[in-house]
């Protein structure tokens, strides 16, 4: 079952696509054993902490999402002391948002630095977006919240322990291959196939997962099958997905989304879940 919000380690980051809602569903297929936990689209890792593998290694794409994981495993106190500068303001957010406008001098930000901006402006932006322009500069407006918490300290120094067991990369999912071994798990949670046109959900960093991308990752997912892994992968429930795995168990799960363009309206979509069989 998922674990309560009070429990640590959590996520750190609110993050788009976020399984968290989900896990009582995922819960279901998982292994009862397995070796080492792989993620090769971590994202907020919501299923990594609610797993809390012995053995884990958490691949993605973004270079400043996985600036703070690598910070909050190699300098969680100096992480925590840089959070504790920051203040919920307007003109204070923009500052440090805009940061990223002149990139000669945000070059010069350690990582400690960058991940406590990352962390503070997910905490204080609206909705807790990650979004970032076609020249990478982040664009989400000051969210104007009530006590946001962008020091959570204790859930900082827990997810410094569970992340000490974690090998963490900066690279694309395929790089799960040079991990996987039999008997491992791997779960896949890959910017999901557009429902409609106007759906984007390929922008949370600058590369687009589009059609080529889709098919790659089912390569990757036949080679972890053939090497004995157990293989899960959550996209939308859709014709190209139910098609393309259609040699897979396919699982129905329910999720409760935005379902039209303007995200105003929240109803109960389906997605799917494909298993390979290992139990
Ligand atoms: C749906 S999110 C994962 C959400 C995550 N399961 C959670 O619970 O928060 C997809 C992630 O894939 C990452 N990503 C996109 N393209 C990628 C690629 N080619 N290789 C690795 N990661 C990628 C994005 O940066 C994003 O963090």
């Amino acid at each position: 079952m998922a674990k309560s919000s009070s429990d640590v380690p959590r996520p750190v980051l609110k993050w788009a696509g976020g399984k968290r809602q989900l896990l009582p569903q995922l819960a279901k297929y998982l292994p009862t054993s397995y070796g080492t936990f792989i993620e090769p689209f971590v994202g907020g890792g919501a299923l990594f902490f609610h797993l809390r593998p012995g053995r884990a290694v958490l691949i993605d794409n973004n270079p400043e999402l996985v600036n703070v994981y690598r910070v909050i495993k190699e300098d969680v106190n100096g992480l925590i002391a840089s959070l504790k500068k920051h203040v919920n303001d307007s003109a204070y957010y923009y500052g440090i948002r805009n940061a990223d406008r002149d990139p000669g001098a945000f070059k010069g930000w350690s990582d400690v630095e960058r991940a406590s901006r990352t962390i503070f402006m997910n905490r204080v932006c609206f909705n807790g977006l990650y979004r970032v322009n076609k020249k990478g500069e982040f664009n989400v407006p000051f969210g104007d919240y009530k006590d946001p918490v962008f020091c959570d300290e204790g859930n900082q120094l827990a997810v410094n322990q569970v992340l000490q067991k974690a090998t963490i990369i900066l690279g694309s999912f395929e790089q799960c291959l040079d991990f996987a071994k039999k008997g491992d798990l791997v779960y896949m949670d890959p910017p999901y196939v557009p429902l409609s046109t106007t759906a984007s959900f390929t922008s949370y960093t600058r590369d687009c997962f589009d059609v080529t991308a889709q098919k790659a990752l089912f390569s990757v997912f036949q080679e972890l099958d053939d090497r004995g892994c157990k293989v899960m992968l959550s996209n939308s429930y859709c014709d190209f997905i139910l098609d393309l795995y259609k040699g897979y168990r396919i699982e129905t799960i329910m999720a409760i989304r935005a379902i039209n363009c303007v995200g105003a309206k929240r109803g109960k979509i389906k997605e799917v879940l494909v298993l390979n069989r290992f139990e």
